[in-house]
């Protein structure tokens, strides 16, 4: 998805089509968001086959639908490919589970999560960004979007007990969930693609679980921990924790990689900002979450209001579907000052592109991890990086980010 919105232009709201991959792929979703907080925060869509959903731009609006799950659930799904479908897991998998019972399970997994839990990370996962980015420094062409996909795979796939030899295939499992309408991950047609992904993915993890559960003990892995887990006086079954360890998959592989090509690419962009962040690399924090703000990797997530609900301006009837824009809640003005310029000297703080309330995303702390120690490297490694090529943007209206980014880069010369 285009990070940079083009010339400002004549948006027509009533025929805007926020399904239209094409929007992503090659159009300026900006400038409509930017039109919408404007004149329609709350935005409502009609498609072709009669499915229908309401949008929030603004940045409160946004923050209240993901963190009021009494009037705003995630029981029915969260994620807009399944507009219209029920969760079938509904009620048992992390990510479609309201208080209280979501409470119980994502506590047992944040606990091994916590900045606390992931900082023993660190060495290891500075040895995987350095044997990542040396290629890049060979002086040929470094497809930095294509090969940041497998970077969650180093960090993520030892913490969860995943076996590296399985990950190439996960990774492909995991976009082809996120983007079936790519013509890099599509299978056959769209909901051909999302069946097959999901279906391997939960018979992946369902098999891992059968196999650790023969084999017995404990590998300290947090996948074998989600055995010990609880939600009310039961332990979780084998199929909540192949859903919960699908969830965790997913949320790994899909978010972390756009946001290191996109936050590269507003770099190359703006060779200034660059300059700045490698003059002073006490700024690469700032960098990380204006990176964060400025990608919003997981662009929106969806509800369904409980009742009648008002909201922006208008009213949600109950059991609508409404989609939280939280690529569109990082760039309002009313929170963030000249919200479309990418600045390593901001702060960024109140960024969303973790979400908000209950459901803020629990990887959060080994996300934030792996970005400061990829940009830490990649400032001390990189003189200077120029486009070889343009990027090519992935066919999501879930996920914003890229399929190419064609880099070359030249080493930093030491002084
Ligand atoms: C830059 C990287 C990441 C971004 C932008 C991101 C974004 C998000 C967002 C917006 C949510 C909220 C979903 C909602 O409100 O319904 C979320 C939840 C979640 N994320 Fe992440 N995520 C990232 C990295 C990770 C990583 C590394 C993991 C795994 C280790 C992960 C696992 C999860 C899980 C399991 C949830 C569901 C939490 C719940 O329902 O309580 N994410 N993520």
């Amino acid at each position: 998805m285009r990070l940079t919105p083009g010339p400002a232009r004549d948006i027509d709201l009533d025929r805007v089509d926020l399904f239209d991959l094409d929007l992503y792929a090659s159009g300026d979703p900006h400038p409509v968001w930017d039109a919408m907080r404007a004149r329609a925060p709350l935005h409502h869509q009609v498609l072709p086959d009669g499915r229908e959903f309401w949008s929030v731009t603004r940045y409160d609006d946004v923050c209240r639908v993901l963190g009021d799950h009494q009037e705003f659930t995630s029981q029915r799904g969260t994620v807009v490919t399944h507009l219209g479908t029920d969760d079938v897991a509904a009620g048992r998998l992390i990510t479609s589970t309201d208080p209280p019972r979501h409470t119980e399970v994502r506590r047992a997994i944040g606990s091994r999560l916590t900045p606390r839990a992931v900082a023993p990370w660190e060495d290891r996962i500075r040895q995987a960004v350095v044997r990542f980015l040396e290629p890049a420094l060979d002086g040929g062409t470094f497809d930095l979007a294509e090969r940041a996909l497998r970077l969650p795979a180093v960090v993520t796939g030892p913490l969860l007990g995943i076996p590296e030899r399985d990950w190439d295939e996960l990774v492909e499992l995991t976009a082809m969930v996120t983007a079936p309408s790519d013509p890099h991950f599509r299978h056959g047609g769209e909901a051909a693609t999302l069946a097959i992904a999901h279906h391997e993915l939960v018979a992946y993890v369902t098999d891992w679980v059968a196999r650790r559960r023969s084999a017995g003990g404990d590998d300290g892995s947090l996948l074998d921990h989600l055995m010990s887990v609880r939600a009310g006086e039961f332990p979780l079954t084998d199929e909540e924790i192949a859903l919960d360890g699908y969830s965790l998959l997913l949320g790994a592989n899909v978010t972390t990689p756009h946001t290191v090509s996109g936050t590269v690419l507003a770099l190359i962009e703006r060779p200034e900002q660059f300059a700045k962040a490698q003059a002073d690399p006490l700024l690469v924090p700032n960098l990380v979450e204006e990176g964060l703000r400025w990608t919003s990797a997981a662009c929106n997530f969806m509800r369904y209001a409980v009742g009648d609900t008002r909201i922006g301006g208008g009213t949600v009837p109950a059991g609508g579907a409404v989609v939280a824009w939280i690529g569109s809640a990082n760039r309002d003005g009313t929170r963030f000052t000249d919200p479309h310029t990418f600045d390593v000297t901001r702060t960024a703080k109140g960024q969303i592109a973790f979400g908000f309330g209950p459901h803020y995303c629990v990887g959060a702390p080994l996300a934030r991890l792996t970005l400061r120690v990829f940009f830490e490297e990649l400032l001390q490694r990189f003189g200077s990086i120029e486009l070889d090529g343009a990027p090519q943007h992935l066919r999501s209206f879930f996920i914003a980010g890229m399929t190419h980014l064609p880099i070359v880069a030249q080493n930093r010369k030491t002084p």
